[in-house]
C-alpha cells in the first residue's frame, strides 16, 4: 500500500532539511515554515535565479540551519563557527558577497521557484530505481523532496491532474518536477559527483523526478499515512500549471495517456491510439509531421521508448509497433484498451518541410509510419511537386498502414507508389517481387533536388545512406531511426589518443579529454553537462551538435553527421576542439 515514509521542510532555501513528525496542512499553503527564508544573490543577471541555491553554489551543505528563540539560524559547520549568518551583515557579505539579503516570507507560501507550487514529493522507489539502474546508491534527498513517499515506481506521474488522498488531506497534483543540477550535488559532501539530469534522461527518457501538489483539503499529514488516487480531477489547477512563468514546455512532462483504441494492423503490428490529458492545454500543438513520442515506465525499472507518430487527432496520437524480443515492444504488444501509458512528446528533429521541389520517401517494413504524417501534411498543404513512396517488405504479413498511405498519395497532384515486396508471391495488387533500385532512385531525386525521406531497418538506412552520400546529398537527407537507448551499434574503439582540451562553447566548459573518458557526450555528461540524446548509439542524430574548430573521430561511418557535426554519442576528439554546445 502506498504510504508516506517521511516529511521535510528547508527553513532556509537552499540549505539543509529538517524532518517532521507531523505537519498541519492547510488550504492552498506549503508546510509551515518551508523555504521561509532565502539569502539573495549578489549581482544576480536578469533571469537568473535570485537566490543562494544549490544550483548555482553548492558549497552550501556546508553550513548548518539551526533556531534561537524559535528564528533561524544559519552557522558554518567548519571549524569553530563564528556566529548567525542571518543576523551578521558581515559574516553573511564574508560569505556571500556583499549585496547578499536575508529575506523572509510567512505565508506559508516559502520562496519557490513557481508561484503556484509550495510542495514538493518525491517517490523513494522511482529514486531506487534509478539507483539501480545507475548501480549506485542515490540519497532521496538530494531531490529535496517536502513529502517522501513509498509507491509503486513512477506512478506519481499518473497522478497529474487528479486528487490524491494523503492521510486525512486531500493533495491535487499539479506538475512533474524537472530536475536541475542541483540533484548533482551529494548533500553529505557538497561535490557534483553524478549528473543526476542526465541519468535520468538516459535510464527514463526525461529529466523529471517528483511532483509538485497542492493542498485542496486541509488536515493533519504524519509518517506511514496511506496515500490512495481519487477520481477528482483538477483540471483548473493544471491550466495555471502550464502556463506558470518559467514552467517547462508541455511537450517534456512525463504525463497518463489513456489508450483508447488498438487496432492491428498486420500480425504482430499493432496501432495504439493515446489520448493526451494535456492536448486541452496545446500539448500536441506543436507537433511537426515526423516527429515522435515518447513512451515511459513500461516496466518497473523504467524502460522506455520512442516511436514515431503515425497518426494524430484531436487529443489523441497514434503509434504503430512491431512486435520483437525487446522490453518495449513486448509492453506494448500486452497492452489493453482503457490502460494507461506514461508520455512524452511529441519531440525530435523537424525532419519534414514544404518548399523541396519534390519528395522522395524510401521505407521498409514498420518503417513507414513517419511516411503516414508527412504525406498528410503535404495533401493539407496541396503540396504541387512530384511526391514519390516507395515502401518494401518482405512479405504481405509486413505490412502495415499501406492503405492510408495509398489513400493520400492519391489525393496528392504528383503522387506516385510503388511496393515491393521481396519474398513469397504477394497477392497484392501492383506489387513489385523484387527490391527497388536504392542507386537509381537516390541518383534521380539527387539531380531533382529533391528531399530524400529514409525509415526502415539499420541496415536498409545504412545502405541508402552511402548512395546519398555518393550523390552528395547528405544535406537533403532525413533520416527517421527508430533507436531504442543503447542500441547495439558496433563502434569503432576510442583510438588511443590525447590528450585535448575541449570547450564546449556556449555552456562555457574547458576541460581537457582522453580517451579513458568516452564520447563527447560521455565527456559532457561528465563534466554536468545535459544534452539531448536519445538513442546514445550513433543513430537518431538528436546530439548532433557542430563542430566549431578541430577535428572529431567519428566512432561509426563517416556520413552520419551533416558536415561540420558530431554526433556527440558516437565521437571522440582527434584534436584539440570547439564544439557549440
Ligand atoms: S543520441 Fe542518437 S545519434 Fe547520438
Amino acid at each position: 500500500m502506498a504510504h508516506v515514509v517521511s516529511l521535510f521542510r528547508y527553513p532556509i532555501k537552499g540549505f539543509e532539511g529538517e524532518r517532521l513528525d507531523c505537519v498541519p496542512l492547510e488550504y492552498g499553503k506549503g508546510f509551515p515554515g518551508d523555504r521561509a527564508v532565502a539569502i539573495t544573490r549578489s549581482g544576480t543577471a536578469a533571469g537568473a535565479a535570485p537566490y543562494q541555491q544549490l544550483t548555482t553554489n553548492p558549497a552550501l551543505v556546508h553550513f548548518l540551519p539551526g533556531k534561537s528563540l524559535g528564528a533561524a539560524t544559519l552557522h558554518e559547520r567548519q571549524p569553530v563557527p563564528r556566529g548567525d549568518l542571518l543576523t551578521d551583515p558581515e559574516l553573511l557579505a564574508e560569505f556571500f558577497g556583499a549585496q547578499s539579503r536575508v529575506v523572509h516570507r510567512n505565508d506559508c507560501l516559502g520562496h519557490w521557484d513557481f508561484d503556484d507550487s509550495a510542495l514538493s514529493i518525491i517517490n523513494v522507489r522511482t529514486v531506487q530505481a534509478l539507483s539501480t539502474l545507475m548501480g549506485v546508491t542515490i540519497d532521496p534527498m538530494r531531490f529535496r523532496g517536502n513529502i517522501y513517499i513509498d509507491a509503486e515506481p513512477f506512478s506519481e506521474f499518473g497522478w497529474l491532474g487528479k486528487g490524491v488522498d494523503f492521510g486525512q488531506s486531500r493533495l491535487s497534483i499539479i506538475r512533474p518536477i524537472k530536475r536541475c543540477r542541483a540533484t548533482s550535488v551529494n548533500p553529505q559532501t557538497g561535490e557534483v559527483d553524478m549528473n543526476i539530469p542526465a541519468q535520468l534522461n538516459r535510464h527514463f527518457g526525461h529529466m523529471y523526478c517528483g511532483v509538485y501538489a497542492q493542498v485542496e483539503q486541509a488536515g493533519s499529514l504524519q509518517s506511514g499515512d496511506r496515500i490512495s488516487s481519487t477520481q477528482a480531477h483538477y483540471g483548473e489547477r493544471l491550466a495555471i500549471a502550464a502556463k506558470v512563468p518559467r514552467a517547462p514546455a508541455l511537450t517534456t512532462w512525463p504525463r497518463p495517456a489513456e489508450v483508447v483504441e488498438i487496432v492491428e494492423e498486420a500480425p504482430g503490428i499493432r496501432s495504439v491510439w493515446l489520448r493526451d490529458p494535456l492536448a486541452m492545454l496545446g500539448s500536441l500543438d506543436s507537433f511537426v509531421a515526423g516527429q515522435h513520442v515518447a513512451v515511459h515506465h513500461l516496466t518497473t525499472d523504467g524502460t522506455w521508448r520512442r516511436y514515431t507518430v503515425s497518426g494524430i487527432e484531436d487529443d489523441r496520437l497514434r503509434i504503430t509497433v512491431k512486435q520483437g524480443s525487446g522490453a518495449g515492444s513486448q509492453a506494448i504488444h500486452a497492452l489493453k484498451t482503457g490502460q494507461w501509458l506514461h508520455l512524452t512528446g511529441p519531440s525530435g528533429p523537424v525532419t519534414f518541410g514544404l518548399d523541396a521541389p519534390a519528395n522522395l520517401f524510401i521505407t521498409a517494413g514498420i518503417g513507414i509510419t513517419p511516411t503516414i504524417t508527412k504525406l498528410t501534411a503535404l495533401v493539407q498543404a496541396r503540396y504541387p511537386h512530384p511526391v514519390r513512396v516507395v515502401h518494401t517488405v518482405k512479405c504481405s504479413d509486413d505490412l502495415a498502414l499501406w492503405d492510408e498511405v495509398t489513400k493520400l498519395v492519391g489525393q496528392l497532384s504528383q503522387g506516385a507508389i510503388a511496393l515491393h515486396v521481396t519474398e513469397g508471391n504477394s497477392e497484392i495488387e501492383g506489387a513489385i517481387n523484387y527490391r527497388p533500385d536504392i542507386s537509381a532512385l537516390v541518383t534521380d531525386a539527387a539531380e531533382r533536388g529533391a528531399a530524400i525521406h529514409v525509415c526502415g531497418p539499420e541496415g536498409f538506412q545504412g545502405q541508402i545512406k552511402n548512395s546519398v552520400v555518393q550523390a552528395d546529398a547528405v544535406d537533403r537527407l532525413h533520416m527517421d531511426s527508430f533507436a531504442t537507448p543503447d542500441s547495439p551499434v558496433e563502434m569503432r574503439k576510442i583510438p588511443e589518443c590525447g590528450p585535448f582540451q575541449v570547450t564546449f562553447s556556449r555552456s562555457g566548459v574547458t576541460a581537457s579529454w582522453q580517451p579513458t573518458d568516452g564520447t563527447l557526450l560521455s565527456f559532457a555528461e561528465a563534466k554536468g553537462m545535459v544534452l539531448p540524446a536519445h538513442c546514445r548509439a550513433g543513430i537518431c542524430q538528436t546530439c548532433e551538435c557542430a563542430v566549431l574548430d578541430g577535428k572529431i573521430i567519428p566512432l561509426i561511418d563517416a556520413g552520419s553527421a551533416k558536415s561540420g557535426y558530431a554526433l556527440m554519442c558516437a565521437s571522440v576528439p582527434g584534436t584539440d576542439i570547439s564544439i557549440d554546445c
